[in-house]
Parts: structure tokens; C-alpha cells; sequence
């Protein structure tokens, strides 16, 4: 029972029936009085919970051999009890002192970038497209800051084109606009000759087709970039449609005493016939709009690699290295002096290049050995031929 006693968190008190203790004295924090050991001893229970509830007792009857002996078991743990809820008290504090840091880390890591983005999101909306987002991140949220960064460039991007093609449009319709109302401000005096007023005239009549000519050629780039225009493709001879092109063009290139040299094999293709008639009615109109008086356009076609190859060559003015790419953007012209004195709004390679790319076909000018420009059209031929 000594055993027993001192090495539990119990207590262990052993009472005879005279009421003395039987186990060595201990220094147990609380002895029972003798009523409750009586009570004990006559056959009840005693249970005994004071001292402010921190040394619960219980007392048991405990015959042994007939004889009657008082047993009270007492918890005296609970001194540990608090000693371990302190314990668990600091580890709680020290949890939530963790806790409330990988918050704050939380809110500065994720958090914060994520309300930059926000804001940078918000003032794009209003159309500010120079915000770029400061990062050296490698985790998510470096990567979406780096696409959001390159959204924000691509943006930015189109929105000059569009600024540009806006600034363009107005300027391509300003100059003929003020030669048409200067001429018919100078045709309202009443003295004129009969010759100036139809040398005015014709003038006002040329401009206003440029007019048209401008606003039919942005109508049919608007709606070839858009996409539900779709090719209509249908079976056709080549050949035969460059050869109606030529034809259809011989005011223009009789009047210049140009040469047309022709060198068409029998081409069929599966394409769209009215756009590609487009792209020869364009590149032709520019070898003879941009070829000196007498000069020489050459038109070959043929087959290459499952490709039908149309060169279009001329001996003309020829165009500069570094601006063979940029002809196809929209009223990009070569030498915008020069362009003045010939009629055009740089327009028509930029609908060509429409034109081809959505046949899946390439496009590509360059220099003509001895002078002048070629530009190469190589065209799939299409399917089931
Ligand atoms: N065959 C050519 N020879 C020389 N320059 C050319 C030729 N074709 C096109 N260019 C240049 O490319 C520019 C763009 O051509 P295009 O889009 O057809 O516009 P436009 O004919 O209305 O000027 C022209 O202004 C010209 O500077
Ligand atoms: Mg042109």
C-alpha cells in the first residue's frame, strides 16, 4: 500500500477501526476527520471535494477478514494539473503568436500583390495601359504578375495601332476634303475661264474619288479582318483570272506605254475567287502605278510544291530594304513624299496581305535583279486537287 501510495498522483490513507491510521504519515495536504473516517468504518461513503476543489478526496469502507478499515483515496495531481495547464497555456500563446504571424506573412505575401493587381486592373479599365507591376517573384503569383505585365504591353500595343489607324483615316480624308472645298471656293469668282473651270473640276471629280476609294477600301479591310467573313472557296483557273486582270487593267498600263509580259502555266486552285482577284487587281495596279513610262511588268504562275507561286514583277522605282515588311501595314506608303503626286492611300497591300493570310498562303516583296520590285504570293492549292 506504501508502494502503492507514493507512486500514484493518488493518495492512498489507510484508517484501522479505532480510527488511527494504518500507512506511514505521509505529507499528504489534507487528513480526513474523524467523523467522515467513522462513517466510513460503520459501512458509508465519504466524499469530500473542499479546499477549493483542488484535493479531492473519497472514502470507502474496506473489510478485510471481518475487520473494518476506513480507505481514502485522494487526487493530488491537481497541483500538476495546473502546472500542465500552464504549459498548455504558454504552447497556446505561442500557437497563436505563430498563427497571427503567418497571417501578417499571409497578408503581405499573397495579399498585398494580389491588391496591386487589383488596382493595376482597375486602372487599365480606365484605359491607363502603361501600368507594369514591379516583380522579381518566381512563385504564381511572380508568373501571373509577368502576364499580366505582357497583357498590359499587348494592350498598350493595339491601343496605339488603333490611336495611329484613327490619326490616319482622318489625315487620308483631311487632304482630299480641303482640295474639294479650296477648289470650289475658287470656282464661286465669277471671272474664270472656261479651261480653269474644268481643270478645277476635274480636280474636286478626282479627289472625290479618292474619297470613295478610301472609304471602299477601309470597308473591305474592316470586314475582311473581321471574322465571320469567311472565304467563299470554290475551283478555278489561275491563269485565266490573271490573264482577266491584265485585261481589265489596259487603260492603266497602255496609257503608261507599259510592257505586260505574261508567263502563266495552267494553274487550277480551290481559293476564293473574288478576293484573289483582288490581290492581283492590287499588286498589278501598284507594278503600274510605280513604273516609269515605258517601263516592263512581268507576270509569272506555276506550280511549286502543292503550291500555286504568282510573281509579280516590275522594272520601277523599286522599294526600300527596310521597308518591305512595313508596305503591308495599313497606309504605310514607301516614300510618303513621293506618294503625293501618285494616288493612293497605302491601303491596298494591307488588304492583299488580309487576303493571303487567310488563304494560309504567304506573301513577300523584294528586290527585282536590275531594279525595280517582285512580290512572291505562294498560295496552297487546295484541297482534293
Ligand atoms: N510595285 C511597287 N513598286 C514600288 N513601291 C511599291 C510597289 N508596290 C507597293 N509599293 C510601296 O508600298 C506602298 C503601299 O502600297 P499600297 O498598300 O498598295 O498603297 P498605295 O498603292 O495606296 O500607295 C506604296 O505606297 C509604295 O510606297
Ligand atoms: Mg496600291
Amino acid at each position: 500500500m506504501n508502494n502503492v501510495s507514493n507512486l500514484s498522483i493518488y493518495a492512498i490513507q489507510l484508517f484501522d477501526a479505532s480510527g488511527k491510521p494504518l500507512l506511514e504519515e505521509g505529507a499528504e495536504p489534507v487528513v480526513p476527520d474523524e467523523e467522515r473516517i467513522r462513517r466510513v468504518l460503520a459501512g458509508g461513503v465519504a466524499r469530500h471535494i473542499e479546499n477549493e476543489g483542488r484535493y479531492p478526496m473519497v472514502g470507502l469502507p474496506f473489510p478485510v477478514n471481518g475487520e473494518s478499515y476506513a480507505l481514502f483515496v485522494m487526487l493530488k495531481s491537481n497541483e500538476l494539473w495546473m502546472q500542465s495547464s500552464r504549459e498548455v497555456n504558454t504552447e497556446l500563446l505561442t500557437v497563436f503568436l505563430i498563427g497571427s504571424f503567418l497571417v501578417l506573412a499571409a497578408a503581405r505575401f499573397i495579399v498585398k500583390p494580389l491588391l496591386q493587381l487589383r488596382d493595376a486592373a482597375g486602372r487599365m479599365a480606365q484605359g491607363h495601359f502603361d501600368v507594369q507591376l514591379r516583380t522579381s517573384r518566381k512563385d504564381e503569383i511572380g508568373q501571373l504578375n509577368a502576364s499580366f505585365n505582357e497583357m498590359a504591353r499587348e494592350l498598350a500595343k493595339l491601343d496605339r495601332m488603333r490611336r495611329e489607324f484613327v490619326a490616319n483615316v482622318s489625315h487620308e480624308i483631311q487632304s482630299p476634303l480641303t482640295s474639294i472645298s479650296g477648289f470650289a471656293k475658287a470656282m464661286k469668282q465669277k471671272r474664270m475661264s472656261e479651261e480653269s473651270r474644268m481643270h478645277y473640276l476635274t480636280i474636286i471629280e478626282e479627289e472625290s474619288d479618292r474619297l470613295s476609294r478610301i472609304s471602299h477600301n477601309l470597308l473591305r479591310l474592316s470586314s475582311l479582318q473581321h471574322d465571320r467573313h469567311s472565304v467563299q472557296s470554290a475551283a478555278f483557273r489561275l491563269d485565266e483570272q490573271l490573264r482577266n486582270v491584265v485585261i481589265a487593267l489596259e487603260p492603266q498600263w497602255s496609257s503608261k506605254e507599259i510592257d505586260v509580259e505574261l508567263d502563266l502555266e495552267p494553274v487550277t486552285i480551290h481559293a476564293d475567287e473574288d478576293q484573289l482577284s483582288q490581290v492581283w487587281t492590287n499588286l498589278l495596279g501598284n507594278g503600274i502605278k510605280f513604273t516609269p513610262v515605258r517601263g516592263r511588268v512581268g507576270i509569272r504562275a506555276y506550280i511549286d510544291d502543292r503550291s500555286a507561286i504568282v510573281r509579280i514583277a516590275d522594272n520601277g522605282i523599286g522599294i526600300p530594304e527596310d521597308q518591305r515588311t512595313d508596305i503591308f501595314k495599313p497606309f504605310h506608303k514607301a516614300d510618303k513624299a513621293r506618294d503625293r503626286a501618285v494616288s493612293g492611300s497605302g491601303l491596298g497591300l494591307s488588304i492583299v496581305k488580309q487576303i493571303v493570310d487567310m488563304h494560309k498562303g504567304e506573301i513577300r516583296a523584294d528586290e527585282e535583279p536590275g531594279g525595280g520590285s517582285v512580290f512572291t504570293v505562294q498560295l496552297p492549292l487546295g484541297r482534293e486537287l
